[in-house]
């Protein structure tokens, strides 16, 4: 039995982006029951349990975080259609790691490219030009102002991306090659994952804010940053040196967006957890999986992921595998106990058990009547 691996182009690539832009969604396999899995012939159990595998993997949940982000980028990007000579905002989304930063950027570029396709066609200028309407590039290590121009002309393949290796290109005519790309090419919305590397008290870095200023301007596009304490690195701080008035500008003319972690599941924040978990429930492909088997674990769920949505689909996602492996095929409280996840989240489970419990208590009082009291 011979399964395609799919092998996921890299998103850093406008190749890769549209593929991943364009793909419809993965269905969800069909729910067997524990005995017509025994009754599958070995081939089939595997066909069937690699899918459910990828759809575990891969299905999104729409948070009211998310969807709160999703109301304020549309809201810019739609303001932003003005002519170019016009200041644009841009949007830098700041939470700590394993929130859904990456996640939610690129679920909104995706709906943001299908938008863009529909409105104004697949290409130019009689089929010459391709119509890119998102560029995508993430950071890793330093952020340099050429390291920034570069991935943009490596996501559109530009050939100016390898010349500039050899330092034959000014940093000013890689930038000026890569506005064009953007131009041409009709993109309006730049994604820059992980900015978070700005150093921004350092030369380099105040250089940086002036080249995104300079950006931000020059393109007709708008860019929407990601980032881990982004107001700690500088960029977001108001200043009237001169030194930092780079700073100050993208201050007034950025917009901070947050994915706040889930409150404890206490009073009036018990509903967004279950409706969560709800979510998650009808989504899981588990033969034992009865409708509430989340919702039923919730104040646990909440501890073993302090309410941060990465870390509650690590749990997830890997506790399916392994429901799935040892036959159990339900997420039981044994199963979820098995499973190790992140450092940070292990970490924190039991202060976060314990504010839990404190909140409990404090709104059963509060909820007590006053006769009573
Ligand atoms: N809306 C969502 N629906 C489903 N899973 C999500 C969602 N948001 C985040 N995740 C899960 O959480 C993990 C971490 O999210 P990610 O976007 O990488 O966070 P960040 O970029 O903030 O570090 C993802 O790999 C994914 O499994
Ligand atoms: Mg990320």
């Amino acid at each position: 039995m011979i399964l395609p691996l799919e092998r996921d182009e890299l998103l850093s690539r406008w190749e890769g982006w549209r593929d991943f832009a364009e793909a419809p969604a993965l269905e969800q396999p069909e729910r067997l029951s524990v005995k017509q899995i025994e009754e599958l012939s070995e081939d089939a159990r595997v066909v069937y349990d690699y899918h459910r595998e990828r759809y575990h993997a891969n299905f999104l949940v729409k948070t009211p975080q998310v969807v709160r982000l999703n109301g304020r980028l549309w809201d810019l990007l739609d303001a932003n259609q003005q002519g170019p000579s016009r200041v644009k905002g841009a949007a830098v989304i700041d939470s700590p790691p394993g929130l859904g930063k990456t996640t939610a950027v690129d679920a909104f570029g995706r709906a943001f490219h299908q938008r863009q396709i529909l409105r104004h066609g697949r290409d130019f200028d009689d089929g010459q030009t391709l119509h890119i309407p998102v560029c995508r590039v993430a950071f890793s290590g330093n952020t340099t102002t050429r390291a920034l121009n570069e991935s943009i002309l490596n996501f559109y393949n530009h050939p100016s991306a390898d010349a500039s290796r050899s330092r034959y290109l000014r940093n000013r005519n890689l930038a000026a090659l890569a506005a064009e790309s953007v131009r041409r090419h009709g993109t309006r919305l730049i994604i820059v994952d992980d900015v978070h590397f700005l150093k921004i008290h350092t030369d380099e870095g105040v250089a940086l804010a002036n080249e995104l200023k300079w950006l931000a301007n020059e393109y007709p596009a708008t860019f929407l940053f990601t980032g881990v304490n982004m107001s700690s690195t500088g960029l977001l701080s108001e200043s009237k040196t001169d030194k930092k008035l780079a700073m100050s500008q993208i201050a007034r003319r950025w917009t901070r967006l947050t994915l706040p972690p889930f409150a404890h599941p206490v009073g009036e924040h018990r509903k967004t957890w279950m409706t969560l978990l709800g979510a998650i429930d009808s989504r899981l492909v588990l033969a034992n999986a009865r409708p509430h088997m989340l919702r039923e674990q919730a104040d646990y769920l909440y501890e073993r992921s302090t309410g941060m949505i990465g870390s509650l689909f690590k749990l997830i996602t890997l506790g399916a595998v392994h429901a799935m492996r040892d036959g159990t095929e339900e997420l039981t409280r044994a199963v979820l106990d098995e499973i190790d996840i992140d450092v940070a989240a292990e970490d924190a489970r039991e202060a976060v058990a314990m504010e839990l419990e404190e909140k409990k208590l404090a709104a059963a009082k509060r909820s007590k009547p006053r006769s009573v009291a």
